[in-house]
């Protein structure tokens, strides 16, 4: 049967206490709804369907680059009411998937399986066995079979002791579930269209019902209030840096990174504590990461060192790239092979070539830099006169003195050297050593000016 995904995003999530819709808090700098919608596309539903409510604007605008179907619900009248609002857009011979937008860590396999054993004829749920299930809608059975859902509301009390609750995941098709949802009455305890009445229907249909129990009960919490939105957060980091690990990654503490995005792994890799990647990064062969380094889409070559407290944006490194400590790089720097940038460098837009060095105190920005240049401490180049960028171009072997000032447009020529403390304001020719230093001067004779006395008490 073909797939289509239903999500449930109309609550307002009121304990958040916070301007922002629920589903569009973060988890790992991206909306909770994104990671669900994210999780799902990996089934490869023929359709996805999202029922908004609060903040639908918002909702919309955060995931508009995402092929989805909007189904507005006005008034939240219940789960059941909810799913009613996608279904006409959902053709009659697919399978039906609920999932909920507060519901981000459910993994596509457990959803894989759910699937697998619903058809035409047979829907399947998602349980989870809790020591404390209160507030769930608890799973009736009578002997293995299931008979039906209670609310917690509406249980008696030998229903309240039921351990296994509902997650509210399902797979049903959606020929049956367009039939029980007609049949919904709100006659219960809270007034709504309970989603969850349609298992007593299919009970009573003698349609099969599967309820199989979650695998872990990470992949079920929802996201109510703001600590339950920090323990997801920390189960998603964790979830992420085992995958490093198993990937071959060596993490000196687990708990402490965060990765957000996806990060592409050579062997061999050494991820120091507090290590933050955001977006594509892409680490090679026995990369070493130093601690409370920020990478943001960049790749690293084989062998490249990061040494702590590094931030790298936007940026490619060749293999054996040494950078940091206190290292800068902003978009658009393309460092060649075995490049060392070193403490309180900043790059911006910078190319630099094969074995290039700048070590201490630079500013490369709109720089060509060729290869094997050493770069003095304490260089700047002079991009910006106030309205214009221009670029500074360094040729292979050039040796910049330190404390230069290079103010662009300007060219160092193949093997050229400048001298310490130069503003180079011309192009410095090939092979050659250009200096724009006064003549050092000692003045003979000279005196260190002396207080006056004047007899008064200075004030
Ligand atoms: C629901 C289930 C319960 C289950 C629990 C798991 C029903 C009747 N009950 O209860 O069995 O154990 O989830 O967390 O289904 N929503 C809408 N529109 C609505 C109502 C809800 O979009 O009109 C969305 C909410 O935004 C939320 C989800 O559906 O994401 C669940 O709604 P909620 O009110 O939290 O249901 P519970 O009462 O917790
Ligand atoms: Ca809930």
């Amino acid at each position: 049967m073909k797939l289509a995904v239903v999500i449930l995003a109309a609550g307002q999530g009121k304990r958040m206490k916070s301007d922002l819709p629920k589903v569009l808090q973060p988890l790992a700098g991206r909306p909770l709804l994104w990671h669900v919608v994210t999780r799902a596309r990996s089934l490869e539903p023929a359709s996805m369907h999202v029922v908004f409510g609060h903040g639908g604007d918002q909702v919309r605008a955060a995931l508009a680059h995402e092929n989805l179907q909007w189904a507005l619900q006005a008034e939240q009248l219940g789960t059941g009411h909810a799913v009613m609002q996608a279904m006409p857009t959902v053709s009659d011979d697919s399978l039906v998937l609920i999932l909920y937008g507060d519901v981000p860590l459910i993994r596509a396999d457990t959803l894989r399986a759910l699937i697998a054993v619903a058809g035409p004829k047979a829907m399947s749920l998602l349980t989870v066995v809790l020591a404390d299930p209160t507030g769930y809608g608890r799973i009736v059975r009578r002997g293995k079979a299931i008979q039906r859902i209670v609310e917690q509301k509406d249980a008696k009390p030998a229903q309240l002791r039921i351990r296994e609750g509902n997650s509210g995941i399902m797979a049903v098709p959606a020929r049956l579930l367009k039939k029980w949802l007609g049949q919904l009455r709100n006659s219960n305890a809270q007034g709504e269209y309970y989603l969850t009445d349609i298992v007593a229907m299919a009970v009573k249909d003698k349609v099969k019902v599967t309820p199989i129990v979650a695998p872990t009960t990470a992949e079920v919490l929802g996201v109510n209030d703001k600590a339950q939105l920090a323990q997801i957060e920390a189960l998603h980091r964790a979830e992420r840096a085992r995958e490093l690990m198993l990937a071959g990654a060596t993490l000196a503490d687990p708990a402490r990174i965060d990765v957000r995005g996806d990060v592409a792994l050579g062997r061999d890799v050494f991820i120091d504590a507090n290590v933050l990647f955001e977006g594509k990064v892409t680490l090679g062969d026995r990369v070493r990461i130093g601690s409370n380094v920020v990478l943001r889409n960049v790749s690293i070559g084989a062998d490249g060192v990061i040494h702590p407290n590094s931030v790298l944006e936007q940026s490619e490194l060749g293999a054996g790239c040494i950078i940091g400590p206190y290292a800068r790089l902003r978009p658009g720097s393309k460092l060649g092979a075995g490049v060392h940038i070193g403490n309180f460098v900043e790059l911006k837009k910078a190319v630099v070539g094969d074995g290039s060095k700048a070590n201490h105190l630079t500013y490369l920005g709109d720089a060509v830099v060729g290869k094997g240049v050493n770069i003095g401490a304490g260089t700047i180049t002079c991009n910006y006169d106030g309205v214009n960028k221009s670029t500074t171009t360094i040729d292979d072997g050039a040796f910049i003195g330190s404390g230069n000032m290079l103010v662009a447009p300007v060219r160092i020529g193949k093997e050229a050297t400048t001298g310490a403390g130069s503003t180079i304001t011309k192009d410095a020719p090939d092979g050659k050593l250009t200096l724009t230093r006064g003549k050092q001067t000692t003045l003979e004779g000279w005196k260190r000016p002396e207080k006056k006395q004047t007899g008064k008490k200075e004030t």
